[in-house]
């Protein structure tokens, strides 16, 4: 009887569709990586000269998100670390995610406590908390990669800039018996483009630029990776070649193919359904959509929602309007709520700050004898904002007129 019921419970825990949903997970690193080639190449020979003792150049890899650049370093330092515990050659490496660590102490303390140096949460200065480190690296041998993912966000912090600086110059506070390379990686071409000359050619000795990926190279990805995944069957004909081409419209971001592919089949399972459609991918782009804008806006400050309300608003009413319209629309609002109202110059600092994020985006057009004029589109789906706009008590209410 036990052995029935087991039997039934295994079955229902039994997923129909996926056999190993796990690898389309975004922390997963698969075994290869095609379309990469000479990018871990590349990065294998610049990092190489380890496995002799030797100093490795400084690497900076960079290029949209969702390129392949954390599966690129983990995967050759995975590689290049096996190799040299085969041979017996002290070479270590740390990954550090910058923007999971957020500050200088915490990023300090990741390199410290994964080197063995034990380090308090608080109590000690940045300066302290680097002074252990060195020490630890001035008893060790052989080899010690950094690798310093997103690491834009270091800069963006007090004492960032001061960090990043120091540790592309470790290796002059060292006595020689070990050699620091780094690895910076980043999505971000304006930060490279910022660094100071001394940091980038210093940090960029070797720059590694990862283009976006084409349709038939994600469609290629994915299909590796969903034979893992998936069972045998269970996906459409047209769903990989839809994940592939709605993730190219957008700029070529593996992790975005591969998230439409993992919620299409979890809406599928959810549905209690034998296979996956191209149905469940476009419903599944829906729900990334509504969670990426729910993120965004949840957080916004009641100000910064109703200059996007009033976007909205707008371009209900026929066309995308200007910053100054967007201004004229907001006070309204802020009237009728009781509200103060921010300045027109605050007003164009949400607009920009919400183009930053995604939500829309703003473009220069020609309005014939008029000149130029500024207008503003929503980048974001329309049901997903008014949706998330909603949860604000404050705001709800407009929301409210505007779906009527
Ligand atoms: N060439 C590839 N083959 C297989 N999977 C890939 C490839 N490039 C990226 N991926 C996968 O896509 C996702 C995003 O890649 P990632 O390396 O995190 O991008 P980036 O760091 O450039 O933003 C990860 O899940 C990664 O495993
Ligand atoms: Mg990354």
């Amino acid at each position: 009887m036990t052995d029935a019921l087991e039997e039934v419970f295994a079955a229902a825990l039994k997923s129909r569709i996926f056999k190993k949903r796990w690898v389309l997970l975004p922390d997963y690193v698969p075994e290869e990586l095609p379309h990469r080639e000479s990018e871990l190449r590349r990065l294998a020979e610049v990092l190489a000269p380890a496995l002799r003792g030797e100093k490795p150049s400084n690497a900076l890899l960079y290029g949209l998100t969702g390129t392949g650049k954390t599966a690129v370093a983990r995967l050759v330092l995975m590689r290049l670390s096996k190799r040299a515990r085969e041979y017996g050659v002290p070479v270590r490496y740390v990954y550090v995610n910058v923007r999971h660590r957020e500050t200088p102490y915490r990023v300090t303390s990741a390199i410290a406590e994964a080197l063995g140096v034990r380090v308090p949460f608080t109590g000690l200065s940045v300066g302290e908390v680097y002074e252990r480190l060195l020490r630890r690296l001035r008893r060790m041998q052989g080899v010690v990669i950094v690798v310093l993912d997103e690491v834009d966000f270091l800069p963006k912090r007090s004492g960032g800039q001061d960090l990043l600086y120091r540790l592309t110059r470790v290796n002059q506070e060292l006595g020689g018996s070990v050699w620091v390379g780094l690895v910076g990686i980043t999505n971000s071409l304006g930060f490279v483009e910022s660094l100071e000359p001394r940091v980038r050619s210093s940090l960029g000795e070797v720059e590694l630029v990862f283009p976006p990926y084409t349709a038939p190279q994600l469609k290629d990805i994915l299909e590796r990776r969903a034979r893992v995944a998936f069972n045998p069957g269970v996906l459409d004909e047209g769903v990989v070649p839809l994940c592939a081409a709605l993730a190219a419209r957008e700029h070529g971001d593996a992790r975005r193919a591969l998230d439409l592919l993992r919620v299409a089949g979890e809406l599928a399972e959810r549905r209690g359904e034998a296979r996956v459609r191209e149905e469940h991918v476009y419903a599944a782009r829906m729900e990334i959509e509504r969670d990426r804008v729910s993120e965004v806006v949840r957080t916004l400050p009641l100000h910064a929602k109703l200059v996007l309300l009033s976007l909205v608003s707008l371009i209900d009413e026929g066309r995308p309007p200007s910053t100054g319209e967007i201004y004229e629309h907001y006070k309204r609002l802020t009237v009728e709520l009781g509200l103060e109202s921010v300045t027109l110059r605050r007003v164009s600092g949400i607009l920009s700050e919400l183009d930053m994020l995604g939500i829309l985006r703003s473009r220069v057009v020609s309005r014939g004898r008029y000149g130029k004029t500024r207008e503003i589109h929503l980048d974001a789906d329309r049901e997903a904002v008014l949706a998330s706009l909603s949860e604000d008590p404050m705001v709800a209410r407009i929301v409210e007129r505007l779906k009527g």
